[in-house]
């Protein structure tokens, strides 16, 4: 049994000229098994072995096979494709492709797009053995491991051709295991991890409340790319459309009010927590028992503060890793800067939030800021931008930084 770290991951899945091309079929159903989104690119001579219907079909997505295609450059370019993707995988990988791949070679689509993904790639080789064992594909091989691609195969075996060595496609289930198995790491491993995540509902009445346009998608993200760097994760989470990620606790809250005593309650046993929420600032001062009619012509509705979680909590305890987020349409950094020092947090990540940035948007950038010093007063802050990019990608590398500063601060 695999486990689910490929979950919501999109993999990018190369295929090229081999006779194993044919299991390519069975691997994107693999991928998807564990939770995987797969897009596909054949090279040419992938198309003599299986066709780009096949793997439209099981893929449910149409099949790219040509750089120079007006029309699907016209909906995903080979550029934003390889944006799209959280992992280049390239199975089965020929010698030829490696020989591309060494040298930077651009002319066809799937070399072109290796040329510019900035994210883990992974290729499977399947050749005769004697491709494989030649001098020119080793050294190719060793060159591209430097570059930081990882190889998972070839097995030794029976091969197509009837003669038996190295050059086998690697089994299916082991292929899988080790692109899921990049996705794991020990950034916070044995940390517990609170994060707070979508917006909170303040009632007015039994039908009505006030809100905000938090999706939660970014908390999600962050939640999940914490569990797989080995936290203890507690998602404590106001009303959103999203699944749980996998191995993460969920506590589900309404208000802001619940979202604290969620909070406040795990506090003895975390060491990090993420406060990415979109509380509510504030609430009606009465909560009306039924449902108001609408016999004035003007309404008015007093409201109050609501408790600031993140004030609460650092009066609470100390020692936690404090991650605020500042959601702003205006003066970001001062206003990240402000609240920063305000509210006593380690880590400060600020975006800008608009009609196409921030709330319910599938990709993000944030601009991080942290304390150098602890002089309230004169307080040195120090910066770190991350671009915009997918949220899952972006949550992976702010994780990666909190880990960062969580360990340079507990060491300090
Ligand atoms: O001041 P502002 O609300 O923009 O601060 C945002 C940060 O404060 C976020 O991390 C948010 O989760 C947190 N917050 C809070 N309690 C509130 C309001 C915001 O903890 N009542």
């Amino acid at each position: 049994m695999l486990m689910q770290n490929l979950n919501g991951k999109n993999v990018l899945l190369g295929v090229c000229g081999s006779i194993a091309a044919y299991k390519s079929a069975e691997l994107i159903r693999l991928l998807q098994e564990q939770g995987a989104r797969v897009r596909v690119v054949m090279t040419a001579s992938a198309q003599e072995f299986i066709t780009p219907l096949t793997l439209q079909t099981l893929s449910k997505h149409p099949v790219r096979t040509d750089l120079m295609d007006p029309v699907a450059e016209a909906t995903m370019g080979h550029i934003e494709l390889a944006r799209w993707a959280d992992l280049v995988l390239v199975a089965p990988a020929t010698q030829e492709f490696m020989a591309k791949l060494v040298h930077g070679r651009a002319a066809d689509l799937l070399s072109a797009i290796c040329s510019v993904a900035d994210v883990p790639m992974m290729l499977a080789p399947a050749m005769n053995h004697s491709m494989w064992m030649n001098a020119a594909t080793q050294e190719n091989r060793q060159q591209l491991i430097k570059r930081g691609i990882y190889f998972v195969g070839p097995d030794v075996g029976e091969q197509a051709c009837g003669e038996h060595g190295p050059g086998r496609l690697v089994d299916l289930e082991s292929l899988v295991a080790a692109a899921a198995k990049l996705y794991e790491n020990d950034l916070l491993a044995g940390i517990s991890v609170i994060v707070s995540a979508g917006p909170t509902r303040e009632a007015i009445d039994p039908v009505r409340y006030l809100s905000n346009r938090s999706s939660g998608k970014m908390a999600y993200a962050i939640a999940e790319a914490a569990q797989e760097a080995g936290a203890k994760v507690t998602l404590v989470s106001g009303p959103v459309a999203l699944p749980t990620p996998s191995k993460v606790e969920r506590i589900d809250v309404i208000s802001a009010e619940q979202m604290l005593g969620a909070i406040t309650s795990l506090l003895a046993q975390s060491d990090i927590f993420v406060s990415a929420a979109a509380v509510a600032d504030y609430r009606p001062v009465k909560f009306v028992n039924q449902k108001i009619k609408k016999d004035k012509r003007t309404q008015s509705l007093e409201l109050e503060r609501t408790p600031d979680i993140l004030k609460t909590v650092r009066e609470q305890s100390e020692d936690l890793f404090i991650v605020g987020f500042a959601a702003e349409t205006e003066n970001l950094e001062i206003y990240a800067k402000q609240k920063l020092a305000s509210k006593g947090m380690n880590m400060i990540a600020a975006n800008l939030v608009g009609e196409q940035q921030g709330f319910e948007q599938d990709d993000n950038a944030l601009e991080l800021f942290w304390p150098k010093n602890k002089d309230q007063d004169n307080m040195i802050i120090q910066h770190k931008s991350l671009e915009m990019r997918p949220k899952p990608k972006l949550a992976r590398q702010l994780i990666a930084f909190i880990a960062e500063r969580y360990y340079a601060k507990t060491t300090s």
